[in-house]
């Protein structure tokens, strides 16, 4: 597929800010769903002003952390535990956007922040890696200022985690997918911390349909993954989706 079909096929209407950036290069550096339209929609229900203090905890590659920096003129803590920093701080070098994306190496577990830093926490697919004990949210919640948000996009289902799965989703049962969680699981483990206020649990728009054009997309270029494209594919969108919740700290 030639870059301006990859283009084609990766520009959507509902995201005008990502359209803007290179499809090849999301590609090149892709880790899960499309980390732009994921922050994009997040967005859609979390405000960002210019000069925040923004962590993007489990930012991989850091593209959302440039996107963030230069869409909404925030300071941005790019932060991971896989990719080396010295990677991402070139990514960020070469997108223009060093002035205020700051790559950190760090596990989610054992920030090196100090408390009440942040005026806004986002994480983009990797939340639940290491946010679905009752005690991280607390934990985290501890980086933030009164008042601050923290906004999650993660790979969700709709029912409830003892639900029977239908054969297509118990064949690719595993670790991974337990961590596939409703927005109103979400919401109960962050409300009843009794910290923050959820102002926003649920599924992204067309999330499901635009991450599996994306997978498709992907696997024309040879970097897609079929477990995932033939899930999304069995699915259509019955159960699975992106869960995004929005929270505001009390
Ligand atoms: C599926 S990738 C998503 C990366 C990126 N946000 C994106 O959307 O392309 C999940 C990321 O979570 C990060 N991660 C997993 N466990 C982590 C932990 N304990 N602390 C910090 N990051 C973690 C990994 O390093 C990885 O980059």
């Amino acid at each position: 597929m030639s870059s301006q079909l990859l283009r084609e096929a990766l520009t959507l209407d509902r995201y005008p800010r990502s359209n803007t950036y290179d499809q090849q290069w999301v590609v090149d550096n892709l880790m899960g769903p499309h980390p732009l339209w994921s922050a994009e929609s997040l967005l859609q229900a979390m405000t960002l002003r210019p000069g925040m203090r923004v962590l993007d905890l489990g930012c991989g590659t850091a593209l959302t952390s440039i996107f963030l920096a230069r869409e909404y003129e925030v300071d941005v803590w790019a932060t991971d535990l896989w990719v080396d920093p010295t990677e991402n701080w070139q990514r960020v070098q070469n997108a223009g956007a060093a002035d205020r994306v700051h790559p950190i190496q760090s596990d989610a577990r054992k920030l090196p922040f100090a408390h009440g830093f942040f005026d806004a926490v986002v994480s983009i697919g990797a939340y639940n890696y290491f946010g679905t004990g009752v005690d991280y949210l607390p934990y985290l919640a501890e980086f933030v200022r009164p008042n601050g948000t923290l906004g999650i996009i993660t790979p969700g289902i709709r029912t409830a985690p003892d639900f029977s799965p239908p054969p297509y989703v118990a064949d690719r049962w595993g670790p991974d997918l337990c961590t596939w969680l409703p927005p109103d699981w979400w919401r109960h483990l962050w409300e009843r911390t009794g910290l923050v206020t959820v102002e926003t649990a649920d599924f992204v728009p067309n999330g499901w349909a635009d991450w599996l054009r994306w997978l498709q997309a992907c696997a024309q270029v040879g970097r897609g993954y079929e477990p995932d494209e033939h899930l999304l594919e069995a699915d259509q969108g019955k159960l699975l989706g992106l869960t995004r919740v929005v929270a505001r700290l009390n």
